[in-house]
């Protein structure tokens, strides 16, 4: 790693310049540090109008060689992965790079014995323990392409996401800890098996010793087929556009897009970004809290820190038990010295007493960071004083699913920071700001629409099944350019801060949501009609959701009502989804081809409503003021 580290903001910016002025020799030099399994012929090729872009082909790389075999000289004996568990009093586990890698191979083996091979698909739903990072990494070992469904979801939301991707494989635990709180994670694997055809073997790591429903001929025991797995295993040979992961985010329309990721590019982009915005050395002990069901768990719990040798810590737990202080107690026991986590989980320990951290040291800290949604100032300045102590960089990272791996962010300790600023682009990202006709925007100063106008290796291929919407979605808003999705301003020093979305896609408490999967959610429920979900501010989570709902004629309002639409919604899509407040009405603002104005909605549920804007061009202008007025009753 320390050969792809930049030390200086001068070399920074001369790396910035060298990025633009040929990416080419740029990232060829970057990447000659990795271990391939053959050098490539070319290193980039791309359209974005097609879209098409491909890193380093001809090349072949295993990105567990990267991760595992080529640390196992110098840093066999090196932690690679601290587990915490959710229990306190329940004993960590230390995993050196050599043990991880011959439960990696074991694994792998255990994938093959049952049919598994390169190009197979594997969904993984899986509590942050050990084992699902074991798991993701024998996939990349054989070149299965791992589908990781965050553990927090629902069963039809599983399965919805095996059948997307036709996974011949789940891999999942009998149960989870979260809390005092214990979930059966079977039993919700059971329900979703029962609309997933393509799945022929189930595999359950035991986390507990209950009792567990198992299936004649389809389920097995982690620890029962590990006995009949031998531990040699050599890595599968992949190209480096060959696919390594899928991993589903939400949408505008209702169905989850399975970004696809491929090994060579996304090697070595979340290696370097990692190496760069965070700054480790030698012994520095690393922790991102995020879960390894979403992008920055997969890129910076377990690829990024991996390939760049660095001991990573997985904590199954939740910030709040046993009390408001574990995080803090565990920077202190594990000596954590590089902190990342979302400005939600910032905003609810900040609203906690100030003793849930003064009863904890944390001189071990050098850098914090922050991902997943904007920081507002407030939550910023409180982790820089009360858990930097003034003394550590907080490296603010923007980027997306879609990314692979950060775009916009410090790098520790050498970009000046500027709170609620994600500040400047990494080597090699070349952002724009659009106006809304299409029009790049070069001034300072400036808002605008964030686009992307070249290609950088960790770039999301395509979405799984459906390129057409690929296209759609990012490449068509503006010319020959990616579109983010989000909003950003740019100051006189060319920082940027990221202002939020501009689609309809809702960041609650960091987890990325559309508000059309939880309308279809709720449009399930006999007594609705038609719903309409937008976000609103909400202090600790962000964004909370708002649900405007039509009734049939012959239903009456009711609390039961409300708690089953709650409910429907946890149960189709997650509890994470669950709309904060719910409206009754008659009626939806529409323009007249149709489609619901939800910039009244949301200026509405944000109690935003001096300035509507125009809202001659409805259909039916005279809904807006009977929404705002029963408004003020949620
Ligand atoms: C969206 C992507 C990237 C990993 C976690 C989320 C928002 C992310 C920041 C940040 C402001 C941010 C954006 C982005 N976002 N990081 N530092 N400042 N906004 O991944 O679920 O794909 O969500 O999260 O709106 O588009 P994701």
């Amino acid at each position: 790693m320390e050969n792809l580290k930049i030390r200086s903001f001068a070399e920074y910016k001369k790396a910035y310049k060298k990025s633009v002025q040929d990416p080419e020799a740029f990232w060829s030099e970057i990447a000659n540090t990795f271990t391939w399994q053959k050098k490539w012929d070319k290193t980039l090729e791309w359209d974005f109008r097609k879209p098409e872009v491909k890193w380093f082909q001809g090349g072949q790389i295993n990105i567990t060689e990267n991760c595992l075999d080529r640390h196992l000289k110098k840093l066999g004996n090196k932690t690679a992965i601290i587990w915490e568990p959710n229990d306190p009093d329940e004993e960590s586990r230390y995993i050196t790079y050599r043990q991880l890698f011959v439960k990696v191979c074991r694994f792998a083996n255990v994938l093959r014995n049952n049919g598994i091979k390169k190009g197979d698909k594997v969904c993984i739903y899986m509590p942050m323990i050990p084992e699902l990072a074991i798991a993701m990494l024998a996939c990349a070992r054989i070149g299965a392409v791992h589908s990781i469904v965050f553990a927090g979801f629902s069963s039809s939301a599983i399965a919805r996401r095996i059948n997307d991707s036709e996974c011949k494989m789940l891999i999942t635990a009998n149960e989870v800890y979260r809390g005092s709180k214990k979930v059966n994670l079977k039993e919700i694997c059971d329900k979703a098996l029962e609309e997933t055809p393509s799945i022929e073997k189930v595999i359950v790591y035991r986390r507990t010793v209950e009792p567990t429903n198992m299936v004649e001929g389809r389920d097995s025991f982690w620890f029962d087929e590990l006995q009949k797995a031998s531990q040699d295993c050599e890595a599968e040979i992949m190209d480096a556009e060959d696919m390594l992961f899928i991993l589903y985010t939400s949408g505008s329309t209702g169905k989850p897009k399975g970004m696809v990721h491929t090994v060579g590019g996304y090697t070595v982009g979340t290696t370097y970004t990692f190496a760069n915005v965070f700054q480790l050395e030698k012994d520095d002990v690393y922790w991102c809290t995020a879960d390894i069901g979403w992008i920055t768990g997969h890129s910076y719990i377990i690829y990024g820190p991996l390939a760049a040798g660095a001991t990573t810590v997985m904590f199954e737990g939740i910030p709040s038990y046993p009390d408001y202080g574990r995080f803090w107690e565990i920077v202190d026991k594990l000596n954590v010295t590089h902190f990342y986590t979302a400005p939600t989980a910032i905003r609810s320990l900040a609203k906690q007493p100030l003793k849930f951290v003064e009863q904890h040291d944390l001189s071990s800290l050098k850098v914090l960071g922050s991902v997943g949604e904007p920081i507002n100032e407030e939550a910023w300045h409180w982790y820089n004083d009360n858990i930097g102590k003034g003394n550590c960089p907080i490296v603010d990272t923007w980027w997306q699913t879609e990314t692979g791996g950060i775009m916009i962010s410090p790098l520790a300790g050498i970009t000046p920071t500027r709170p609620t600023f994600a500040t400047l682009p990494l080597p090699g990202v070349q952002p724009a700001l659009m106006d809304e006709t299409g029009n790049e925007i070069k001034e300072l100063n400036a808002d605008g629409r964030l686009a992307i106008k070249f290609p950088w290796p960790s770039i999301a291929r395509t979405i799984y099944g459906d390129h057409q919407r690929y296209k759609e979605v990012y490449f068509s808003a503006f010319e020959n350019m990616y579109f983010t999705g989000d909003g950003a301003y740019r100051d006189a020093t060319g920082n940027y801060r990221i202002t939020g979305r501009v689609d309809d896609i809702v960041i609650v408490s960091g987890h990325n949501l559309g508000t059309a999967t939880i309308e279809n959610a709720i449009d399930e429920h006999e007594g609705v009609v038609e719903s309409a979900v937008v976000g609103f501010p909400h202090d600790v989570k962000g964004n909370a959701l708002y649900a405007y709902v039509i009734l049939y004629n012959d239903v009456e309002p009711s609390d039961k009502l409300i708690k089953e639409i709650k409910d429907l919604v946890a149960n189709t899509v997650g509890p994470i989804a669950k709309p904060d407040k719910i409206q009754f009405v008659n009626g939806l603002p529409k323009t007249r081809s149709g489609k619901i104005m939800r910039r009244i909605l949301r200026k509405i549920a944000s109690n935003d409503t001096g300035n509507l804007g125009d809202t001659s061009t409805l259909l039916n202008p005279e809904i807006v003021d009977e929404i705002m007025a029963e408004a003020k009753n949620i």
